[in-house]
């Protein structure tokens, strides 16, 4: 059987990103599923530069890799209470490609970040951001990993059971969706 293809955007850049190991651990929890981490280090959305040169190629890249998916996964850190520029611009630059590669798109989102809530606002925000791009957004569970440079052990992967359990019922979800 095929494997099923997982797509994971992470708003950081950070080569240690807590946020991308989180998408990592997403996809060794989620059976059977083969996952690409998507570069989102993109120029900077500019409506001249688009006018001018159109959609930059590595723009249409992850475009294709977005359609090509099964379910997209989408891990933000909080920065000064809301998204990170990187995963804010990257979805400025996709909501510019056509067709909309995430119309009707199984979408599970999470986040990483230092403080208590586990970047709670920023998913709040992510939530918002994603409504123009109408992907079918799973509800629940939330996956908020608080303080997450001290969650992983040293091959990568989460300690805490109980976040295990809570990025487990995710990927169970997503699973249930895509089919
Ligand atoms: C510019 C900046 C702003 C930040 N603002 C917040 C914040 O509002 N809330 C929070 O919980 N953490 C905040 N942090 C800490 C990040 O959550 C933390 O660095 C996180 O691990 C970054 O994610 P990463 O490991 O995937 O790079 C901020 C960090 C930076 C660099």
């Amino acid at each position: 059987m095929s494997k099923i293809k997982l797509l994971g955007l992470s708003g950081s850049l950070r080569q240690a990103s807590c946020n991308t190991q989180l998408l990592r651990e997403a996809g060794h929890l989620f059976e059977g599923s083969e996952l690409t981490i998507a570069d989102l280090k993109l120029p900077l959305f500019n409506e001249d530069d688009e006018t001018a040169t159109g959609i930059p190629p590595a723009v249409q890249t992850l475009s294709e890799q977005i359609a090509q998916a099964d379910a997209v996964l989408i891990s933000t850190t909080e920065y000064n209470k809301g998204i990170s520029g990187t995963l804010k611009n990257a979805l400025d630059w996709i909501s510019r490609t056509r067709p909309n590669p995430m119309i009707g798109k199984p979408v599970a989102i999470m986040s990483a970040a230092a403080g208590r809530a586990g970047g709670e606002r920023a998913q709040v925000m992510l939530r918002n951001c994603l409504v123009a791009f109408r992907p079918r957004l799973l509800q629940g569970p939330e996956m908020l990993l608080a303080g997450p440079t001290k969650e992983f052990d040293e091959d990568g992967h989460l300690i805490s059971d109980t976040y295990r359990k809570t990025l487990g019922s995710l990927m169970e979800a997503l699973r249930e969706e895509i089919r």
